[in-house]
């Protein structure tokens, strides 16, 4: 596989949400490809290990504790840098399962700011970074609940079409800068803590999301896509991927062993 090298003035990859599950696998991949990686998330002690793992394996890493959210924060953030050469909307996740009709309204509004207002608040804050490089790739990790809806999913499902609104229409704006806008949307990925953080920590129900599928993807799945887009070519936009595991066709159609 051809893969472009990173350039000087490109070679700084952030990477929010990198405490853990996608955003752990895709620090760690962007480092093998070259990237010096910025780790994000508010979970210090995690991001700090990966960094210190990452580093001692000959990468460049560092670690900053940020939440999305925190708009002060985040611009506080990005006056660290002059250039940026990728910038990766990885944090965000899913609060429930209920129905419209009982959805938790304060559920919805969270989720709404992690996934929609956060990536927001990292792209306006590294956008000028991004243009400054010469190079840039801003990859926003929505979902399949970006494209469809599903029982119960309504919260998420309005996020992640925000998430994907949000790519889509920056892509339009900023033609002719020199910033690649990709979006991956994944489907069934078992994670360590997506369906534990989305039934606030009960083993069994987030155990259930994945009975029976033979092979759900896998972190590194996601991690080795979002790798290979931004290692295309400069002139290469890849504009929207998604993937699932085989037994999934759809948001609804999964196929269950029993
Ligand atoms: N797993 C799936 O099936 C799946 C499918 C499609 C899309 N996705 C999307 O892929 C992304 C990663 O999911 P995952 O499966 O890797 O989930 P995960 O293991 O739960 O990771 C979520 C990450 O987001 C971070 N995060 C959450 N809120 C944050 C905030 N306010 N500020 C900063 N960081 C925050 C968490 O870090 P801290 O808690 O340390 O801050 C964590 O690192 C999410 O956007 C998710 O919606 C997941």
């Amino acid at each position: 596989m051809a893969t472009a090298a990173p350039s000087a003035a490109s070679r700084i990859a952030v990477v929010t949400g990198a405490s853990s599950g996608i955003g752990a696998a895709t620090a760690r991949q962007l480092a093998e490809a070259g990237y010096r990686v910025v780790l994000t998330a508010r979970r210090k002690d995690r991001i700090e290990a990966l960094a210190e793992e990452l580093t001692k394996a000959g990468h460049s890493a560092l670690a900053y504790q940020l939440d999305v959210t925190d708009r002060a924060a985040v611009d506080e953030f990005a006056g660290a840098f002059k250039t940026i050469g990728v910038l990766v909307n990885n944090a965000g996740g899913a609060l429930g399962a209920d129905p419209v009709a009982t959805g938790d309204p304060a559920d919805w509004r969270t989720m709404y700011e992690t996934n929609v207002i956060g990536t927001l608040n990292l792209t306006q804050a590294l956008l000028p970074k991004l243009i400054e490089s010469g190079d840039g790739v801003v990859v926003v990790v929505s979902s399949t609940a970006g494209h469809g809806t599903y029982e119960g999913g309504g919260g998420y499902v309005a996020a992640k079409h925000g998430s994907h609104v949000l790519a889509e229409t920056l892509r339009l704006e900023i033609v002719g800068k020199p910033v690649r806008v990709v979006e991956i949307a994944p489907g069934m990925v078992k994670t360590e803590e997506f369906a534990l953080t989305r039934f606030g920590g009960d083993t069994q129900k987030a155990e259930k999301v994945y009975q029976g599928v033979a092979e759900p993807l896998t972190a590194d799945d996601v991690a080795e896509t979002i790798t290979w887009a931004v290692t295309r070519p400069s002139h290469v936009n890849v504009d929207l991927l998604v993937l699932r595991p085989r037994a999934q066709a759809s948001n609804t159609k999964v196929h269950r062993e029993s």
